[in-house]
C-alpha cells in the first residue's frame, strides 16, 4: 500500500551539523573523505564536476595549515585490490583541480606504512590514501578498520554527500572515533537540498523521469506528500498511463506495477498534489538516432509505436505550471534524450526551468546523473540554483530517507 507520510521525512537543515567554521585545523591532520569516483578515461576524466566542487575545501584546508588527507573509494572492487581501480589514477587530476602537480600517494589507507606516509606531512601539504573499497572492512562498517582510518589524524571531514547513502566506515564508522565535520561542499549540497525540499517556497513542482517506476517508487511516494505538483516523464509515464486505461502501444512500461501507479495517484490526491502526465507524445517504431517520428494526443498513440518523448503540448503546459511554482526538484529526463531527436522535450523544459531560474523566479535543484547529462546537453548545466553530482544519494534524499553520513554529522555534532 502506498501512502503518503509527511512525517517519515528527515530534516537535513545545517544547524544541526559543524562545519569548517566550527574547527580549528592548524597544525592537525585531517581526514578528509571524497567522492573521487571521478568517471575516468584512461588517465583523464571525462566529467570535473566532483573536483571542482572539492577543491574549495581542500585549498581552505591547506591554506589554514592543516596536514590533509584524502580518503575515497574508487568503483566496486568488493574488497579487494584491483590495479584498474587504483587511486593512483586520479592523482594527477585532484592535483590539476588544486593547481598543483600531482599530489602524493600512499599505497594503503590503514596500517603502518599509511602512519607513516602521514607522520611525513607537513602543515599545508596534503597526500591522496589508496581505494578504501579494497578493504573489505570499509563496505561492511567494521568498527576496526574505521578505528585503523581514525589513527591516522584528529579530525574527519565528510565532503562526499554522494557517498552518504552508504553506511561505509569512511562515511559512517569513524565519526565515532573523531570530531567529524561537513565540509564546504557538503554545506552548499545539504543547504541547496533543504531548501528545495525541507523548507521550500511553494507552489513546488518536482520532475521525476527515466525508464522504470520500479526504481523510483520511494521518491514518488514520498514526493506526493511534499510537492504541489508531480511531473512524471520518460518511461515511467507509460505505466501511470497504462493505469490509467491509456493505450500506449509498444511503449515501454512495467503493467505488473499498474496497481502501484493507481496507488500513488490516490495518495497524491489524498495530499492535494497534482499528478501531470504527457497530454501528448513523439512517437516513433523503432529507437534509433533520427528515425521517422510524429507527435500525437496521448489518446491517439498508435498500437505499433513507441512513446519516445513528450509533445510540445505537454512541454507548454509544463513551462505554464513551472511559471507559477517557486521551487522544482528534478530527476531524471522526460524522453529518450540520449537518441536524437528524443532530447527536445528535456532540453525544452530545462531551459524554461533555467530562464526562470535567472529572473529569480524559481530555485531549481537537479540531481542524477541522467539528468546532468540531460541538463548538459540542454546547455543550462550552470543555469539552475544546483545541481547536484550525487546519484544513489541524491534519489535516497528525494525518497526522504535518512542517509546514513549525514545522520552521523547530527549525532557527532550534538556529542
Ligand atoms: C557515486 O558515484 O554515486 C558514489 O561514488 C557512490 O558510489 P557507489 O554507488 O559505488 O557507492
Amino acid at each position: 500500500m502506498v501512502r503518503a507520510d509527511r512525517s517519515e521525512a528527515k530534516n537535513i537543515a545545517m544547524e544541526n551539523l559543524r562545519t569548517l567554521d566550527d574547527i580549528d585545523v592548524e597544525g592537525k591532520t585531517v581526514l578528509v573523505r571524497a567522492d573521487l569516483n571521478v568517471p575516468m578515461e584512461d588517465l583523464n576524466m571525462t566529467d570535473g564536476l566532483r573536483l571542482e566542487r572539492l577543491a574549495p575545501t581542500l585549498r581552505e584546508l591547506l591554506a589554514a595549515g592543516a596536514r590533509v588527507v584524502v580518503l575515497s573509494h574508487f568503483g566496486r572492487p568488493k574488497g579487494k585490490f584491483q590495479a584498474a581501480l587504483s587511486l593512483r589514477r586520479v592523482r594527477e587530476v585532484l592535483g590539476t583541480a588544486l593547481g598543483r602537480p600531482p599530489i602524493p600517494f600512499s599505497d594503503t589507507c590503514i596500517g603502518t606504512a599509511a602512519k607513516e606516509a602521514v607522520g611525513n606531512l607537513e602543515p599545508g601539504e596534503i597526500i591522496l590514501m589508496e581505494n578504501l573499497r579494497f578493504h573489505a572492512g570499509e563496505e561492511a562498517n567494521d568498527p576496526a578498520f574505521a578505528a585503523a582510518l581514525a589513527e591516522l589524524g584528529d579530525i574527519y571531514i565528510n565532503e562526499a554527500f554522494s557517498c552518504s547513502h552508504r553506511a561505509h566506515a569512511s562515511i559512517e564508522g569513524i565519526t565515532h572515533f573523531l570530531p567529524s565535520v561537513a565540509g564546504r561542499g557538503m554545506e552548499v549540497e545539504l543547504t541547496a537540498l533543504s531548501k528545495a525540499l525541507d523548507a521550500p517556497q511553494e507552489p513546488v513542482a518536482a520532475i521525476v523521469g527515466g525508464s522504470k517506476v520500479s526504481t523510483k517508487l520511494g521518491a514518488l511516494t514520498n514526493l506526493v506528500a511534499k510537492v504541489q505538483f508531480l511531473v512524471i516523464g520518460g518511461g515511467m509515464a507509460n505505466t501511470f498511463l497504462f493505469a490509467r486505461g491509456v493505450e500506449i502501444g509498444k511503449s515501454l512500461c512495467e503493467p505488473g506495477l499498474a496497481t502501484t501507479a493507481r496507488e500513488v495517484e490516490a495518495a497524491a490526491v489524498a495530499a492535494g498534489c497534482e499528478i501531470i502526465l504527457p497530454d501528448d507524445a513523439v512517437v516513433a517504431r523503432k529507437l534509433r538516432p533520427n528515425v521517422a517520428n510524429t507527435t500525437v494526443d496521448i489518446a491517439n498513440v498508435p498500437s505499433d509505436a513507441m512513446i519516445l518523448d513528450v509533445g510540445s503540448k505537454t512541454v507548454a503546459r509544463l513551462v505554464d505550471i513551472l511559471g507559477g511554482c517557486r521551487t522544482v526538484v528534478w530527476n531524471g529526463p522526460l524522453g529518450a534524450f540520449e537518441t536524437p531527436p528524443f532530447q527536445s522535450g528535456t532540453v525544452a523544459v530545462a531551459q524554461a526551468v533555467a530562464a526562470l531560474t535567472r529572473d529569480g523566479t524559481l530555485l531549481s535543484v537537479a540531481g542524477g546523473g541522467d539528468t546532468m547529462a540531460a541538463l548538459a546537453q540542454a546547455q543550462v548545466d550552470t543555469d539552475f540554483s544546483y545541481i547536484s553530482a550525487a546519484g544513489g544519494a541524491f534519489l535516497e534524499w528525494l525518497e526522504g530517507k535518512a542517509l546514513p553520513g549525514v545522520e552521523a554529522l547530527v549525532r557527532s555534532a550534538a556529542a
